[in-house]
Parts: structure tokens; C-alpha cells; sequence
């Protein structure tokens, strides 16, 4: 099959757009798959949630997903994984607790592209046992949307991922691959997927696990999710979620003195990102209400355990990335 999106094709812009789209890809996926089972690793992003949500619409139980839990995403999103798809959509999905074993398999690697090698690996170690559990599996379904296609897309170019063994190698069910990403939303939301699934911001595949500096160990991952939601809360409290492009906490490994109930404390800093930026390849840095980081501050210190200050990071792209791994 082509891999040139048809220049016939409309831009989806408007959920009656959207809805033929969808009417078109369910028959295809019917018309592809028949009766068989799909296979789909479900890890909440928007790309994989839409196309879970489409192959539900398709083929029902026949789709089967699977989310892996690695203790590494953000809070609250493996529960909304379960909410949304097996209790509001009925879906036939299987949670794999895995955070054991892929903390056991990150403790004392601090080198961050080990790190993505070491996660990305896991999953699919993870993803390959589920796999070889169900009966009569015969097609994976993947988020492939068109810029992956294109490899103009830098958010994805960093997977290291590798792929599923040769006796695994199903046919693929691809039915976003000629969708920018504005246009997945669209479908998403005439899907019914929920606003925070659809308009999430974009998140790396290691997730929190690059934002947890050095060799991670699960308080200060802790701290990361903790800061990251009290972040992600304010934002949204005061209108900048939905325009800053992507904005999360980063908690280095080391420690600094400090003062807290009148006795000295030893703790982490929590450092605040956020940026603005077009293609990830350059970005700058949103000028966020001094009041506001000062609230941010306050709560961070004062909720989560073992930090005692937040800093802000003034830095654009170049010369900083956007993340610190
Ligand atoms: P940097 O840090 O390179 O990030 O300025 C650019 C964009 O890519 C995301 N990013 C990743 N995405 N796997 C991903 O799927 C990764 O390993 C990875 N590292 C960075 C980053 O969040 C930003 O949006």
C-alpha cells in the first residue's frame, strides 16, 4: 500500500469531515481484518487512544489492547487509560502492572540513552509476553500518523525502540497514517475521547523517566509526578494550558540545603519547563506571570516531600533542549 497521502484527500478539519473519515476507515478495518483479532499497545496518547477508539468502533472486542503501566507516566493516566476504555468503552484491554520490573531494570542507570534503550526495550519485552499470551492474534494496530511517515517528526525520530520478533511480525492496521496531528484530534473528539486525551500535550515516549535526572529511584520519581501535577493543575487553573506547548518539572539528583520548620533541610530542587515552540527543533521559553511561579513554588514545597526549591528554566532552544535528557 501507498505510503503518499492521496492528494485528493481533504484537509479534517470540522467533525463532519471527521465523521465520514471514520464511517471510511471502519469499513476499511472491517473489510482488512474480518473477524480476526487485533492486537494495539494502548499507552493513552493521543495517537494510540484514537486509534483504540476507532478499531473499538470497528471490531469491538476483536481489539485487543494492551496498556503497559512502567510507573513512568504522568499522574493519574494509566487510571484514565482504564476509565475511558474498558469502563466508559467497553474495551477488551489488559493492564500489565510492570512498574516493578522496569524500575528494578532502570536502578543505578543514569546514563539517559541507556536509559531509553533500557524502557524501550522493556516494553517491548513486556508488550511481546502479552502477545504470545492471547490466542489468535493475526494484525497489530499502530498510532503511525503521517509526519512519522514523512520522518519530519522530531517528537517521535528519538524512539529507540526496536521491534517485535520475527515470529510476531503481524499484518499492520495503520488508519491514521495519512493524518497530521490536528487532524487526529478531530477524529479523536468526534471518537467522544475525552478533551485532557485528546488536547494532551506531547509527552516523551520514556516518559517521567527522563525527567527524573541521573539513575532514577522511586522518590524522586515520585517528586517528578507530584510536581508535574501540581504544575499541569495551576496551568490549567489559570488558561495556560492548551497554550504553551509543553511544560512538566524535571528533579535533578542532587541535593542543597535549606530551611524547613526552622530546622535544616536537605533536599531536591524541582525545575519548571515550558515552552513554545513549532516543530520541537527550536523552542522559547513562555513568559509565565511572576505571581503565578510564585504560587507554583509555594505548593510544590510546601506538598511535595523532599523538595525545598523550585527554580524556573529561562533557557530556549538552542542552547538548551527542551528536555534535560
Ligand atoms: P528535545 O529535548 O530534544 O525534545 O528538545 C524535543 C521534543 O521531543 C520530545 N522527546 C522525546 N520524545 N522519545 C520521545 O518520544 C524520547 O526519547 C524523547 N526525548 C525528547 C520532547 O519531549 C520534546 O517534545
Amino acid at each position: 500500500m501507498s505510503n503518499v497521502r492521496p492528494e485528493s484527500m481533504e484537509r479534517i478539519t470540522t467533525e463532519a469531515l471527521a465523521d465520514a473519515f471514520i464511517e471510511e476507515q471502519v469499513a476499511a478495518v472491517k473489510a482488512q481484518v474480518g473477524d480476526k483479532k487485533v492486537l494495539l499497545a494502548l499507552s493513552g496518547g493521543v495517537d494510540s487512544s484514537v486509534v483504540a477508539a476507532l478499531l473499538i468502533k470497528a471490531i469491538g472486542k476483536n481489539l485487543v489492547c494492551v496498556h503497559v503501566s512502567h510507573g513512568l507516566l504522568r499522574k493519574g493516566e494509566p487510571e484514565q487509560v482504564v476509565e475511558v476504555f474498558r469502563n466508559k468503552m467497553n474495551a477488551n484491554l489488559v493492564y500489565v502492572d510492570a512498574v516493578d520490573r522496569f524500575l528494578d531494570k532502570l536502578a543505578g542507570v543514569a546514563e539517559p540513552e541507556q536509559k531509553r534503550k533500557i524502557i524501550g526495550a522493556e516494553f517491548i519485552r513486556v508488550f511481546e509476553e502479552e502477545a504470545r499470551k492471547q490466542q489468535g492474534i493475526e494484525f497489530l494496530a499502530q498510532g503511525t500518523i503521517y509526519p512519522d511517515i514523512l520522518e519530519s517528526g522530531p517528537v517521535k525520530a528519538h524512539h529507540n525502540v526496536g521491534g517485535l520478533p520475527d515470529d510476531l511480525k503481524f499484518e499492520l492496521v495503520e488508519p491514521l497514517k495519512f493524518l497530521f496531528k490536528d487532524e487526529v484530534r478531530v477524529v479523536g473528539k468526534a471518537l467522544g475521547l475525552p478533551d485532557p486525551m485528546v488536547y494532551r500535550q506531547p509527552f516523551p515516549g520514556p516518559g517521567l523517566g527522563v525527567r527524573c535526572l541521573g539513575a532514577i529511584t522511586r522518590d524522586r520519581l515520585e517528586a517528578v509526578r507530584e510536581s508535574d501535577a501540581i504544575l499541569r493543575e495551576e496551568f490549567a487553573k489559570n488558561g495556560l494550558e492548551g497554550k504553551v506547548w509543553q511544560y512538566f518539572t524535571i528533579v535533578p539528583d542532587f541535593k542543597s540545603v535549606g530551611v524547613k520548620d526552622g530546622k535544616r533541610s536537605f533536599e531536591w530542587p524541582v525545575i519548571l519547563r515550558a515552552v513554545n515552540t513549532r516543530d520541537a527543533m527550536t523552542a522559547t521559553v513562555e513568559d509565565v506571570p511572576f505571581a503565578l511561579l510564585q504560587h507554583i513554588t509555594a505548593r510544590i514545597t510546601s506538598e511535595v516531600k523532599g523538595v525545598n526549591r523550585v527554580l524556573y528554566d529561562l533557557t530556549p532552544k538552542p542552547t538548551g533542549t527542551i528536555e534535560w535528557e
